[in-house]
């Protein structure tokens, strides 16, 4: 009996090359499994890919409601963006895929995982550690272990009459709902402009006249809704944002990054909700939350987003720390009202629940009950050290 392997399968250059390996040079049957995590693709066109190429069995996942919710709002809420610019677009969806194939290679009874990662990404990183805490089987990643390359898998895609489609070729491209990841091709040199043809949910040019608001409503760190629709819908929730602000050409990123294998890539994202509501996120916290919790929680919040880009979903300090990050949460509960013109978002108005803003306080009007003398007793001790320290050292 010829052995099983269960693939997680896109429909793209990469994937599609693996299940003829496994199938060619590793003699394995194949069963080919698509996660829908909101890639908007055409699944019966990726099944009959697969069924083309005389896989065993495939199955299509919808998953774009557990992946929102299990996945990118404990994201916003964290504020994730690694290294100030990437959203995780990509990272997000690895352990959620990964915890599939297990259990599709348990109902099927194979003998291996196979995915379609190279040995130079972040991605073999985080499909191998979910998949050994969720599975015994042996993985195979062909393209990392025949040390194969995109010429070469071209090459191979050509022999075998498979056909790949015309930005597939000059790019390495992941989408879902959260967003769009660009890498490789003329991106390679950092300093080429990326061409605007890339660029499918963003507009470069050719912007609405008119300002377009969204207001969107928080409830404990969640967005619920926008411009008051999609309350029941958070996938709906996120295409809406997503179009919106993609035509005033909201959320192109060109980030410099580190990889967790320690080499620096050149990225290019877009993801237009995911640069409003994480912005919006991060404002309705700062009215909910003290000073010293903003403080605090900016520290744990970029350590949460450097666990999870290194493929540690599962592990127990982000456990730990979605809990601290859960317990902040509990206020932040309200709006925030995003304006975009033209490339710009701007974020002109918020209100929260039990917010700590007090108009009361602040006011330069006269229907204000701080009293200022106050301040200059506070300023004497906070400066106190400073002061002398400044003193002795220029021997006043
Ligand atoms: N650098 C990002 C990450 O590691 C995105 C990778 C996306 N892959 C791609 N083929 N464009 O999460």
């Amino acid at each position: 009996m010829v052995d099983k392997a269960v693939v997680a399968f896109s429909g793209g250059l990469d994937t599609t090359v693996v299940v003829k390996y496994l199938q060619e040079e590793y003699n394995l049957d194949v069963v080919t499994v698509t996660v829908d995590v909101g890639q908007n693709e055409d699944y019966k066109k990726i099944e009959s890919k697969a069924r083309n190429l005389n896989v065993k069995n495939h199955y299509n996942l919808d998953c774009k409601v557990e992946f929102v919710k299990d996945f990118v709002f404990p994201s916003i809420k964290a504020n994730s963006l690694y290294q100030k610019k990437y959203c995780l677009a990509t990272a997000l969806t690895r352990p959620l895929i990964a915890k599939k194939l297990a259990q599709i290679a348990k109902k099927e009874n194979a003998d291996f995982i196979a995915h379609g990662c190279s040995g130079k990404g972040n991605d073999q990183v985080r499909f191998d550690i979910t998949l050994q805490s969720e599975s015994d089987l042996p993985i195979i990643a062909p393209i990392r272990d025949l040390n194969l390359n995109r010429e070469k898998e071209l090459q191979f895609a050509k022999k075998h009459g498979i056909k790949i489609e015309k930005l597939a070729k000059r790019f390495s491209i992941d989408q879902n709902l959260w967003g769009r990841s660009i890498e490789g091709g003329m991106l390679e040199d950092p300093y080429n402009e990326p061409e605007d043809d890339l660029f499918l949910w963003t507009s470069t040019k050719y912007f609405p006249d008119e300002a377009t608001y969204l207001e969107i409503e928080f409830k404990e760190g969640i967005p619920i809704s926008a411009n008051n629709e999609f309350r029941e819908d958070p996938v709906q929730l996120i295409k809406y944002i997503n179009e919106k602000a993609g035509s005033h050409g909201i959320g192109i990123i060109d980030h410099i990054e580190d990889r967790i294998i320690g080499i620096k890539s050149r990225e290019i994202y877009e993801n237009p909700a995911a640069t409003c509501l994480i912005d919006a996120h991060l404002d309705i916290e700062k009215m909910a939350q003290t000073n010293h919790e903003v403080r605090f929680k900016a520290m744990i919040d970029d350590e949460w987003t450097r666990l999870v880009y290194s493929g540690l979903w599962d592990e127990p300090l982000k456990k730990n720390l979605d809990m601290f990050i859960n317990s902040t949460q509990r206020n932040v509960t309200g709006f925030v009202k995003i304006k975009m013109y033209k490339g710009n978002l701007r974020i002109v108005g918020r209100k929260c629940k039990n917010s700590l803003y007090n108009k009361n306080m602040i006011t330069y009007g006269n229907d204000s009950d701080f009293d200022q003398r106050v301040s200059s007793g506070f300023i004497k001790l906070w400066g106190m050290q400073s002061t002398e320290a400044n003193k002795l050292q220029k021997n006043v």
